[in-house]
């Protein structure tokens, strides 16, 4: 007992995915109030929307008495509690257009709930993602999720999860989210001087939807998040990938994917777009139907229809990334009915139809590897060959180790391990794997230092508490090793392995 140190696999995305409910907003705040002292029927009719409301501070939608959902009980109060404590929830994504979701807090870190409100059921479930068996009060809620859903978000350099208090300056998508900064524009109000979508050319008009709405089969971070602001080209900051054949997935944030998929798409070219048929703020309401006669009134229906098309083209269809959802077809298929195809999960290719480079590849193929055996040779041939161009990338060498240590090439891994370190002493799977080396060679000062360190990214990294209170039980430290495995089980009460250490220790 007390011997195995557990590592981290590298990059194993928190899954983004989402939750889903409604009742009003208990204060519409409005932060974008510098544009709506101008552009107030403009604002007046944003504030409605599912965007602007897409996150709030409190919760939204208390149940009307206490909740059952599994082992947890939400509280009319906002109180989410489980066996053995409870959290304040404080913040809420999601409009509940499908749903919402909640975070809560501690000492500054951000946590995502175990149970959201679904829309299409009216009621409280697990998140989607969570596992019904295992209490789960410790994922990470990481920047790139704020990105996606609040404004001005706050994180705080060095750590994983740990932002600034607000952790967000805004609720909901802020107008500059999609114009851009607004400061020039405010000194001098004219045309010209801010982004309008509208007038970019194509592919950085379409940018400014696809900073949220385009994930793909694999989204790689070229900058770091946030560095892109609209008037930009968005392939500059992120690779996208998708597969070569559709794949006929329904997600939240498969839109993109779609549309390109389409017809209309492949026929029409850059003049179609997001803002074909969607406005973000509709002064004047347009219907889908003219949007889709702006285009079809020479060559109509040939069944002879002539309203409700998108009620017939594009179908709902249930999302396979998350139960109780249902997402719009966006590849507009001409025969409504026929089912989506299952595709082929073979190849990727550059969503922004360029020629990716070997590393961002390498890495897209990261993603799905875990999931797609077929392509795990092509993935480990490409890591190599982005290796060699340069051996200083750390997502890459990251990537890299993982699949030496899952191919039991130890050696191999724990050089990359150690080579990551040097370049970025602060990366945190390499903290808790390089402690696990430290340990293993029976340097334990310097494992137990490691680790440390990486608690302070997330202090509910159990890996690296568990590993730490082993060490320090190795080293006689038997009351320190306890009084971990109990911070442990403050951070992440569902923690299995650190509660039968806990057992073994007493
Ligand atoms: C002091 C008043 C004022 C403020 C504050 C202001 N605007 Fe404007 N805005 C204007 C005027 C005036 C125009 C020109 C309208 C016209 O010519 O019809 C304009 C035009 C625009 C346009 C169209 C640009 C184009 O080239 O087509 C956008 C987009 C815009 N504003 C967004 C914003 C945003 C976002 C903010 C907040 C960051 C903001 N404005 C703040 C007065 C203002
Ligand atoms: C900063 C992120 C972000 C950007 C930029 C963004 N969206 Fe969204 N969008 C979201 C989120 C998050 C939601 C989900 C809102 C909710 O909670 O219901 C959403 C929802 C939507 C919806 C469904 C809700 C509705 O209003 O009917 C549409 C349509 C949409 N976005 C279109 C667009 C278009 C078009 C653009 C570009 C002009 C765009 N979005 C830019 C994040 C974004
Ligand atoms: C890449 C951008 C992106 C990221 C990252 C992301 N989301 Fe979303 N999320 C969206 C978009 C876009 C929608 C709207 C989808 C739709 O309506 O089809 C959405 C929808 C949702 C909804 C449902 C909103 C509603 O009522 O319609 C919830 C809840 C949600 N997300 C929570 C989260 C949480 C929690 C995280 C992080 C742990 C997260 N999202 C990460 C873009 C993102
Ligand atoms: C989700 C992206 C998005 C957000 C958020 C957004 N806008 Fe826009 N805005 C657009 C797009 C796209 C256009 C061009 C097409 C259109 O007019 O609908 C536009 C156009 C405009 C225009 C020019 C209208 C004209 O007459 O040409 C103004 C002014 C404007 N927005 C102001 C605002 C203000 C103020 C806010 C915040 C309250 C805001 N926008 C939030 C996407 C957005
Ligand atoms: C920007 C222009 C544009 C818009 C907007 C547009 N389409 Fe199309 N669509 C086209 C073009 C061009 C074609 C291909 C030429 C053709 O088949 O007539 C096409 C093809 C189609 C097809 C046949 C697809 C196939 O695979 O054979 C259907 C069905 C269709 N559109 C429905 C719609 C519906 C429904 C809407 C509105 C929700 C819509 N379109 C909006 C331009 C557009
Ligand atoms: C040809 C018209 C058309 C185009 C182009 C289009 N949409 Fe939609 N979109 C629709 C229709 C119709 C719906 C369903 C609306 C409803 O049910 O109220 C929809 C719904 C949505 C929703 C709500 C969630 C869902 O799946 O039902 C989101 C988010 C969205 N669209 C995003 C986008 C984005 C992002 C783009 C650009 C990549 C885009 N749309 C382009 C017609 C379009
Ligand atoms: C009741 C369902 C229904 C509605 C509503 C509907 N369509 Fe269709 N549409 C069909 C069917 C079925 C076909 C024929 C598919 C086939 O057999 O090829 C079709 C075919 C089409 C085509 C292909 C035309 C061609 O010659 O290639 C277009 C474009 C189209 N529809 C556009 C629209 C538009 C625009 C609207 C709204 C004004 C609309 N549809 C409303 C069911 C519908």
């Amino acid at each position: 007992m007390l011997r195995l140190y557990t590592r981290q696999m590298n990059g194993g995305k928190g899954v983004l995915m989402m939750l889903l409910c409604g009742w009003a907003r208990a204060t519409a705040q409005d932060a974008s109030a510098a544009c709506a002292t101008c552009h107030r029927e403009i604002a007046a009719v944003y504030r409605t929307t599912p965007m602007a409301r897409t996150s709030s501070r409190g919760v939204v939608a208390l149940p009307k008495q206490d909740a059952t959902v599994g082992p947890y009980r939400l509280l009319t109060a906002g109180i989410l509690q489980y066996p053995g404590g409870e959290r304040k929830l404080e913040f809420t994504l999601g409009s509940g257009s499908s749903g919402h979701s909640y975070l809560f807090r501690r000492d500054g870190y951000l946590y995502q709930a175990p149970v959201s409100y679904y829309r299409s059921m009216l009621t409280f479930d697990h998140s989607p993602g969570y596992s019904p068996e295992r209490l789960e009060m410790a994922r990470a809620v990481e920047p790139a999720c704020l990105q996606c859903h609040t404004t001005g978000m706050q994180p705080v350099a060095g750590t994983q999860n740990r932002f600034a208090d607000p952790p967000y300056r805004e609720d909901g998508i802020g107008c500059e989210r999609c114009h851009g900064s607004g400061a020039a524009h405010r000194k001098a109000p004219r045309r010209g001087n801010i982004v309008n979508p509208a007038k970019l050319d194509p592919e950085r008009r379409d940018s400014v939807c696809a900073q949220c709405h385009l994930t793909g089969a694999a989204r790689i971070a070229r900058t770091t998040p946030g560095t892109y602001q609209p008037g930009g080209r968005l392939s500059e900051h992120l690779a996208v990938f998708v597969w070569t054949a559709s794949t006929g997935e329904l997600s939240a944030t498969s839109h993109y994917d779609r549309l390109e998929q389409s017809g209309c798409k492949k026929a029409s070219g850059a003049k179609l777009w997001c803002g074909s048929c969607h406005s973000p703020h509709p002064v004047k309401a347009a219907s889908y139907d003219a949007a889709c006669q702006n285009c079809h009134a020479t060559k109509p229906c040939t069944a002879g229809k002539k309203a409700d098309c998108a009620g017939c083209h594009m179908p709902k269809g249930p999302s396979r990334t998350v139960d109780h959802l249902a997402f719009t077809d966006h590849a507009i298929p001409r025969k409504p009915g026929v089912p989506l195809t299952e595709g082929d999960k073979s190849e990727l290719v550059s969503f922004w139809r360029n020629t990716p480079e070997v590393r961002d590849l390498a890495l897209g193929y990261s993603v799905v590897a875990p999931t797609v055996a077929a392509v795990r040779p092509r993935t480990l041939q490409l890591l190599q060959k982005a290796e060699a161009e340069n051996p200083k990338d750390v997502p890459v060498l990251a990537q890299l180790a993982t699949f030496y240590e899952r191919m039991r090439r130890g050696a191999q891994a724990a050089e990359l391990t150690e080579r990551i370190y040097t370049l970025d002493p602060n990366h945190q799977a390499t903290l808790v794997n390089l402690g696990s080396e430290r340990a293993k060679q029976g340097r334990l000062p310097e494992a137990i230092a490691l680790w440390k360190k990486a608690l302070l990214r997330n202090p509910a990294l159990t890996p690296a508490r568990v590993n730490l209170a082993v060490a320090l039980y190795q080293s006689g430290e038997k009351e320190q090793a306890r009084r971990e495995l109990e911070t442990a089980l403050v951070w992440d009460p569902g923690s299995e392995q650190a509660q039968r250490l806990l057992d073994e220790m007493r």
